[in-house]
């Protein structure tokens, strides 16, 4: 049964570890990460984006999807399927169809805007025991449509939308979407620093985190980081072991062509990935 990401967050804020949330995009990433959440009895986050949801079939067809490997796959760790960068009316919509956490992202509006639809959601969703995500300064980069400038949060407004009962928050600390560039100046933890400090114990979520190196991610699990999200490095290891699959002309061998011999590289390549990024985070074993 799929649970909300409240207390998988709260352990992993008090344990000193984050949880990964991976972005699905099909069956095949869907089946690969909660094989490999189980097969390392991790706690794990399915993340879906507006334009996932609507290339999946629409948001039932994901949920009746990840429920029904729940069940025909034994999956026993605690699972969350969660909307990601959601607009206000994506997030009614994901409840509605039995999501069971969501992120409302109103980090384009203004501060005041930003409370009040939160807010409104945060009723929503608790109603349903729904775990809730809301996002303060910005994300740089796009990811599915969503473009951020990358604007670094301000503590004060990061302990207005915390205090509304919100159960994570997404605070931009120079994180991007997408593949890093080489000047890229890293994470500002004073920045992160001073948001730990101005939530409390709010587990803090770090968004971007494909190509992010292993030690900032360790300071910033440190920092009160819980959840930390993937979603690129997924993609171009499936796509690199798929490229090579077809640069081999192993689609032209016997049944090669099979779609099911076609995306089994690509399939364990993303495996490989998430078991990577698990124990880089410190959730294994953690269900
Ligand atoms: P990356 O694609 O950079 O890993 O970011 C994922 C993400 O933050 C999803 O919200």
């Amino acid at each position: 049964m799929l649970v909300s990401a409240k207390e998988m967050l709260n352990k992993a804020r008090e344990g000193k570890y984050a949880v990964g949330q991976f972005n699905i995009n099909n069956l095949e990433w869907t089946k690969a990460i909660l094989l490999t959440a189980q097969e390392n009895n991790s706690p794990v986050i399915l993340g879906v984006s507006e334009g996932a949801g609507k290339y999946m079939g629409g948001y039932k067809t994901v949920v009746g999807m990840v429920n029904g490997m729940l069940e025909e796959l034994n999956i026993t760790v605690p699972v969350a399927l969660h909307l990601d960068h959601g607009s206000y009316e994506g997030a009614l919509k994901v409840i509605e169809a039995g999501f069971s956490s969501v992120m409302f992202d109103g980090s384009h509006y203004s501060i005041e805007e930003n409370i009040e639809k939160t807010k409104e959601i945060i009723k929503i969703a608790n109603a349903k025991g729904i775990s809730v995500e809301a996002e303060v300064g910005s994300i740089g980069g796009e990811e599915d449509g969503v473009i951020g400038a990358g604007e670094i949060a301000d503590p004060n407004e990061c302990k207005l939308i915390a205090d509304l009962g919100v159960d994570m928050l997404a605070a931009g600390i120079g994180n991007i979407h997408g593949q890093y560039p080489e000047n890229w100046a890293g994470l500002n933890f004073d920045a992160l620093e001073s948001i730990n400090k101005a939530t409390g114990d709010m587990p803090l979520v770090l968004h971007g985190g494909t190509g992010i190196p292993a030690d900032m991610i360790k300071k910033a699990i440190s920092l009160g980081v819980s959840k930390i999200n993937v979603n690129t490095e997924c993609q171009l290891a499936f796509a690199a072991a798929t490229r090579k699959y077809i640069e081999e002309g192993k689609d032209l061998q016997g049944k090669g062509f099979d779609p099911r011999k076609l995306l089994a590289p690509g399939f364990e390549a993303i495996k490989e990935t998430v078991k990577e990024k698990m124990e880089l985070f410190g959730s294994i074993n953690k269900a």
